[in-house]
């Protein structure tokens, strides 16, 4: 891929690493790439970060076809800048494009285009402890018609954003407020793609659990509201009764990287972990009787965070003694370790930036 550079002439002042919070601040450039039918995806370039301009009937205004990714560059101790698993981020959004019938992104040649402008913007890469370059893929419909039907148009843009912790609380545990009204996804539909729509549709229940003091939702399967399936932004584990348990992928949760890396990590170090049905019943149970011993999400952006407390039909319950638990920070520990080169990398997972 040829991929042509036009540099920003105004660079901006970085801000101080303490102001960071999650996605405020952006870089100096963005790549693009467009598609259509005759000539596939052509134009590749990174331009100075900017407005998009697009016609008032673009699909993606009307019709919602957007998918998006999230991965991280990482700075290390040596000062230079890695990524973390960024093939599993671009196999997972041409699977996204595959059901929003949005074109296939070539991996290979995504993959140099993302190295290509982390290079360019690695100066970004903040190097306080938490702190890391968030990377936002995402991928649109731009067809300038009002016609339902798969786009022949779109465009590929790769923005940064230099980031601290996602939730204000750090690595504090978290509240999450389980929700038994609405649903995010049902088996069929777009819940293991990572698009925008499924986000649009959770910001209801989500400002109602913040209203009430929690930091997001945890969700139950769409059909019955009986088995959990994820949180707002995480993928979700338990330690129940010793054993560690996830809910399975069932078609309506993403298949987190992190989630797959803690599974990963876990395996390797001779824990049983369960990827099964998890019923609402079934933790509600663990959490009178006591047998919930640990609750954590896992995310890129919210890293590993531990859960504090659940609440479900206004009933609350403490987990760990609203403390981290001992997995929970072994894996913190683990990933973030790995993430910024401060343990070996005994999994392959980190690609530096050469
Ligand atoms: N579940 C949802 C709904 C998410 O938005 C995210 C964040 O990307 C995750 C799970 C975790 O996925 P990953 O670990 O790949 O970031
Ligand atoms: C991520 O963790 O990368 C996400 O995409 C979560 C997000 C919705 C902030």
């Amino acid at each position: 891929m040829n991929i042509s550079i036009t540099k920003n002439t105004c660079p901006k002042e970085k801000p101080d690493s303490s102001v960071l919070g999650f996605g405020k601040y952006f870089t100096d450039h963005m790549f693009m790439m467009d598609y259509n039918n005759e000539e596939g995806w052509h134009d590749a370039r990174i331009v100075p970060f900017a407005n998009l301009s697009l016609h008032p009937a673009s699909t993606v205004l009307h019709y919602g076809s957007e998918i998006f990714e999230g991965l991280k560059a990482y700075r290390r101790k040596d000062g230079k800048v890695q990524l973390f698993r960024p093939m599993e981020n671009i196999r997972r959004m041409n699977s996204s494009a595959e059901r929003l019938c949005l074109p296939q992104l070539p991996e290979e040649e995504t993959l140099e285009a993302l190295k290509t402008f982390v290079r360019l913007e690695q100066d970004w890469t903040p190097s306080a402890p938490g702190t890391s370059l968030y990377l936002r893929p995402f991928m649109f419909g731009n067809d300038e018609t009002l016609g339902v039907h798969a786009v022949h148009n779109a465009t590929f843009v790769i923005i940064a954003s230099p980031v601290g912790s996602y939730y204000k609380e750090g690595i504090n545990p978290v509240k999450i407020m389980i929700e038994d009204q609405d649903v995010r996804a049902v088996r069929g539909g777009t819940g293991y793609a990572k698009c925008g729509g499924n986000y649009a549709a959770s910001n209801r229940a989500g400002e109602r659990a913040e209203k009430q003091g929690y930091s997001q939702v945890l969700w139950l399967d769409g059909v019955e509201r009986k088995y959990i399936e994820e949180v707002g932004a995480m993928n979700v584990m338990f330690k129940i009764n010793g054993e560690i348990v996830t809910p399975m992928l069932s078609g309506s949760i993403l298949p987190g990287i992190t989630r797959k890396s803690c599974l990963e990590v876990l395996r390797k170090e001779g824990y049983k972990v369960s990827e099964r049905l998890l019923s609402i019943d079934e933790l509600e149970a663990a959490m009178e009787n006591g047998t919930l011993e640990e609750a954590w999400g896992c995310g890129t952006a919210a890293v590993v965070s531990p859960i504090g407390e659940l609440c479900y039909k206004g009933v609350k319950h403490q987990v760990s003694g609203g403390n981290i638990g001992e997995i929970t920070q072994h894996l913190y520990d683990t990933l973030t370790g790995i993430q910024w080169g401060n343990i070996e990398d005994t999994f392959g997972w980190t690609l530096p930036i050469e």
